[in-house]
């Protein structure tokens, strides 16, 4: 059960017709062709799509499986053999981060909150609104600053390598949003996408130093962990409501309630690397007339379009079916297992997904986003703000629809913090001037 999407929601598919309109867009396809060369990037775009075979062949065959479990307790033991499976696949569920007594009590407390301040703040999206724009609830801050959820933070932050020693694992408490998804509404708002930026992968020059093992015809060489460089892109540089300015090692739900496959929750694309890899190729190539479509060596390359599918500058990286065939998206976005509350779920920044359509399920469905977030400079610049903002009333810079939460109802502020001068390093408070 729940081993694909059996019925395909009606997303977008992306065409060059639709695609974004803009004068800029062909010289950074043209600039990349000129540093890397036509044979290197085709050489890449065979290797992607040959590895592309075994991986979508994998992932189809095994569904909801692909996506790998391990218990919290047992998440910090693991064999280097064990850790590089869960980052080479880049998702994973970690189990029992809280208990169960906790996650119910935080749900409690989170629908107090909405429900004492009702009018008085933005839901999205407009015709069924249930993911909600507030950021600073004593149930997320809590969920965020509590020890277990730090000590994940950190375990996951230190996976990604700093050889320039700019940075640090220390986890910071970036302030998102959450959810509380009621049955029986469909939502196709967020469809197939990869967060932290869209055109800027092509753009940015840190970006492109992060890809350049791509586009240099050594795929293979890719290395999604090396913060050394990634830490310099610019996500943001495109403005748009949907880019986030940090960088998130992993993003995350925090599961607050029960929720399977079909009832409204998370669907992955469990690998990270090679599909990363095809959406950076797939503009430089255009697809054959007719005949096999999954043929790679019959798309030509050329620089001549300006289109680059699935990306407009002010949203994130989208995807569909036709756009991106080799990724076979309609058996390899799988759901993720059932999630019960305290439990949490994770992807690498670079990661395909999307949340379901449906909400086949008899409850609400609620998480809150909570992400690991390493200490860069861009990070703390940004925190600086947001810690500014917490104690001040405004609502995080990334989330313009936030309000004043210090003059709503059953708001605590600095008070829900946990773990002492951890939790405040976290939540940036070590940033502000005092
Ligand atoms: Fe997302």
């Amino acid at each position: 059960m729940g081993a694909k999407v059996d019925d395909w929601p009606a997303w977008p598919e992306f065409t060059a017709e639709t695609g974004e309109k803009s004068d800029d867009l062909i010289d950074y396809k043209r600039a990349i062709a000129n540093r890397f060369g036509a044979e290197h990037i085709r050489n890449s775009w065979l290797e992607v799509c040959e590895q592309l075979k075994y991986i979508t062949d994998d992932i189809a065959s095994r569904g909801s499986a692909a996506i790998p479990e391990v218990q919290y307790d047992e998440f910090f033991t693991q064999s280097p053999e064990q850790r590089k499976k869960l980052m080479d696949i880049g998702c994973f569920a970690v189990r029992n981060v809280f208990d169960r007594e906790q996650a119910d009590a935080w749900f409690r407390d989170l629908k107090s909150y909405v429900e004492q301040n009702t009018g008085r703040y933005a839901c999205w999206p407009q015709e069924a609104p249930y993911i909600f724009s507030l950021y600073y609830s004593p149930t997320q801050v809590a969920a965020r600053t509590h020890p277990n959820q730090l000590k994940l933070s950190r375990e996951l932050n230190s996976w990604w390598h700093d050889d320039s020693g700019a940075s640090t694992p220390d986890p910071l408490s970036y302030a998102d949003g959450f959810r509380i998804r009621p049955p029986g509404k469909s939502f196709l708002g967020l469809g197939p996408h990869i967060d932290a930026g869209s055109l800027c992968r092509w753009a940015d020059a840190g970006y492109l130093g992060f890809y350049s093992a791509v586009f240099s015809g050594e795929p293979e060489k890719l290395d999604l962990f090396d913060l050394t460089i990634r830490q310099t892109a610019d996500q943001a540089m495109f403005p748009g409501s949907a880019q986030s300015r940090v960088l998130r090692s992993f993003q995350g739900w925090t599961a607050l309630s029960s929720a399977g496959p079909g009832e409204g929750s998370l669907l992955l694309y469990p690998n990270v690397k090679w599909v990363i890899a095809y959406v950076l190729l797939r503009p430089f190539f255009q697809a054959p007339l007719d005949g096999d479509m999954m043929d790679a060596t019959r798309w030509t390359f050329e620089v001549e379009s300006p289109w680059f599918p699935g990306t407009f500058k002010d949203d994130s990286q989208l995807l569909s079916p036709s756009s991106h065939p080799h990724l076979r998206m309609k058996e390899c976005l799988v759901p993720i297992p059932r999630m019960n509350p305290g439990d949490t779920v994770w992807w690498h920044a670079d990661m395909c997904h999307a949340v379901e359509a449906e909400h086949h399920g008899d409850h609400e469905a609620c998480v809150a986003y909570i992400a690991a977030t390493p200490s860069t400079k861009v990070n703390k610049n940004y925190m600086k703000q947001q810690a500014e903002g917490f104690l001040t009333g405004m609502a995080p810079l990334d989330f313009s629809r936030g309000v004043n939460e210090q003059a709503l109802e059953l708001y605590t502020g600095e008070a829900s913090i946990l773990s002492g001068e951890h939790g405040r390093q976290a939540m940036g408070l070590g940033l502000v001037a005092s």
